[in-house]
């Protein structure tokens, strides 16, 4: 008994002083092994006298047991403190790396920028103007005074200021109202930059408009237009519709066939829709077009003398034409989306199409 005692200590202390899983072995093979100490132990049990055999068979296989729990803990105590040094040192750069995964540019972003592209191609500036405008730009230099019916066109979202720095729009309608509201075109911008920039003058407006209605396939409550604007002396429909047909060309990269549909806008005088040949069908006519063979792309005419007026410029000595093209119908048509909303949800099912 004493000397499985010994046994035990002995192997225990060698087993804490034991620094890798070769010394551990070496453990166990000095113990445990087929000639063993213990192991002898156990196998001579039936040499030794009856009485003390059952004590230390019972000792041993004791010592046995407890030794072969420590060598197992030690074992994965030394294996977790190497795994540790090898993540931390070892790097295997023949492995792939992880792709990272980056974002890209929005399709009605795309589209403005090529817009933008080929107007400063043909001549034109690139000019922005605020979303919160005042009651003023939006309607009153445009020639749309508080009441007309055309106001019914452009239902959008006011802004509640105080009360007392409003001016009532009904008993002083001549007046420049301060009212503040969200822009529901960039033509505001149109008379903005004429009244600082004398012509001739060649711009387009790219931004974001807003509308109150109820959203559907082809209408959101926010959306984003490109106004162009163009003043010289000499100045007619014939050069608008040059430049929509150019513009159209260069965006759809075939030839296009547009049209000039007679229409109503109060700051135009003729006023017209361009209409764009459908570019899916060629003008045969198909879903997308609604069978009709051609596609509303703009507004547009020729600027109307009171919007002259209303930027201090003569309408007698100046002439021009603006435009007012409707971005996301242009993504639309490019992409052949047939949901406008889907451009506003951020649904990345969607967007990583492009
Ligand atoms: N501002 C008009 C709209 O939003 C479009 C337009 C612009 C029409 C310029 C004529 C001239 O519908």
């Amino acid at each position: 008994m004493e000397n499985l005692e010994n046994i035990k200590n002995r192997a225990e202390k060698e087993l804490v002083s034991a620094q890798n899983s070769e010394e551990i072995k070496k453990v166990f093979r000095k113990y445990l092994g087929k000639d063993g100490e213990i192991t002898r132990i156990l196998r001579s049990l039936k040499d030794i006298q009856e009485q003390k055999r059952k004590a230390v068979g019972k000792s041993a296989n004791q010592i046995k047991q407890e030794l072969e729990q420590k060598i197992e803990i030690k074992k994965k105590a030394i294996s977790a403190v190497i795994e540790k040094g090898k993540s931390k040192k070892q790097m295997d750069i023949s492995r792939p790396g992880h792709k990272i995964s980056i974002g890209h540019i929005h399709p009605i972003t795309k589209v403005k920028k090529e817009v933008e592209d080929i107007f400063e191609r043909l001549g034109f500036s690139v000019v922005e103007g605020p979303e919160v405008e005042t009651e003023w730009y939006n309607f009153d230099a445009l020639n749309i005074p508080a009441n007309h019916p055309a106001r019914d066109m452009w239902d959008t979202f006011w802004l509640r200021q105080n009360e007392s720095k409003v001016q009532n729009p009904k008993s002083k309608i001549n007046t420049k109202s301060q009212r503040l509201l969200l822009r529901t075109h960039t033509s505001p911008v149109q008379v903005r930059y004429m009244e600082k920039h004398n012509p001739p003058l060649r711009i387009i407006v790219p931004g974001r408009t807003f509308r109150y209605e109820a959203t559907d396939a082809s209408h959101e409550i926010n959306f984003y237009q490109a106004e162009g604007l163009m003043v010289d002396k000499e100045i007619s429909a014939a050069n608008l519709k040059a430049i929509m047909e150019k513009f159209f060309e260069m965006f759809f990269k075939q030839n296009v066939g547009i049209r000039l549909r007679p229409s109503f806008f109060p700051f135009t005088e003729p006023s017209f829709e361009v209409d764009v040949q459908c570019v899916v069908c060629k003008g045969k006519g198909c879903s997308v077009c609604s069978k009709r063979g051609w596609l509303e792309m703009a507004g547009a005419g020729m600027v109307h003398p009171q919007v002259f007026k209303s930027a201090g410029l003569n309408p007698r000595e100046w002439q021009g034409f603006a435009f007012g093209m409707g971005l996301d119908r242009l993504a639309m048509m490019k992409y052949k989306i047939d949901d406008i909303r889907l451009l506003y949800k951020g649904d990345l099912r969607f967007l990583e199409q492009f």
